[in-house]
């Protein structure tokens, strides 16, 4: 748990009124409704699962949030994001999220990927703006979440020169979640 908010707390330091933002595995919705807040009425969320009956309830919370105006959802993989954002948002994507694995209380059959994940954070990486943000939360305890966080793990490896890389785990705990916070350079 302490990894999720470890990660909104990272992202709200590159947040503001007015930032674009996308929440690439939307779940249920808690990281959706934290950009959905933080970005404000001038701003905008992307927010994309597989699951469309979790995309529904989000909408509800959205709704009933008084945010969903600003946020734009869509059922489908996390590999399509670069077909969803808009032309003039790429490359000013301020924050995106990604939280692994299962959703709590669903179908836990239904996991992230490591093929789709890294051809989403491909992307992603190229969506986000210089001074932007990409956090990226892995869980291990379950079949093929350790093989999905080596594939990450090596990802975030090859993207060193363009991303200052942040890397968080318990220590002592070889099964405790990994978050990779990864913080776009500007270009010199
Ligand atoms: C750990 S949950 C996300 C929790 C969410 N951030 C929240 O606040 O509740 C992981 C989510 O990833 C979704 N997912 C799995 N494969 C996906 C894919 N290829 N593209 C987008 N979402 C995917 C699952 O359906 C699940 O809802």
């Amino acid at each position: 748990m302490h990894f999720t908010v470890e990660a909104q707390s990272i992202a709200k330091r590159y947040l503001a009124a007015g930032a674009i933002a996308i929440d690439a595995t939307t779940g249920n919705g808690f990281d959706t409704l934290f950009l959905a807040e933080q970005v404000g009425d001038s701003g905008f969320v992307y927010g994309v699962d597989i699951q469309t009956h979790a995309i529904e309830a989000v909408r509800h919370k959205l709704q009933h949030a008084g945010t969903f105006h600003r946020c734009r959802l869509t059922a489908c993989s996390h590999a399509q994001l670069k077909t969803i954002v808009e032309e003039s948002h790429q490359g000013a994507i301020s924050v995106a999220m990604f939280n692994l694995g299962y959703l709590p209380f669903g179908d836990k059959t239904i996991v992230t990927q490591p093929e789709s994940t890294i051809l989403a954070l491909d992307q992603v990486a190229g969506l986000i703006r210089p001074g932007g943000l990409i956090t990226i939360l892995a869980y291990l305890g379950h079949s093929g979440g350790k093989t999905e966080a080596l594939h990450v793990g090596q990802w975030v490896e090859t993207k060193k020169d363009e991303f200052d890389v942040e890397r968080h785990q318990d220590a002592g705990n070889e099964n405790s979640p990994i978050l990779w916070a990864l913080s776009k350079r500007f270009k010199t």
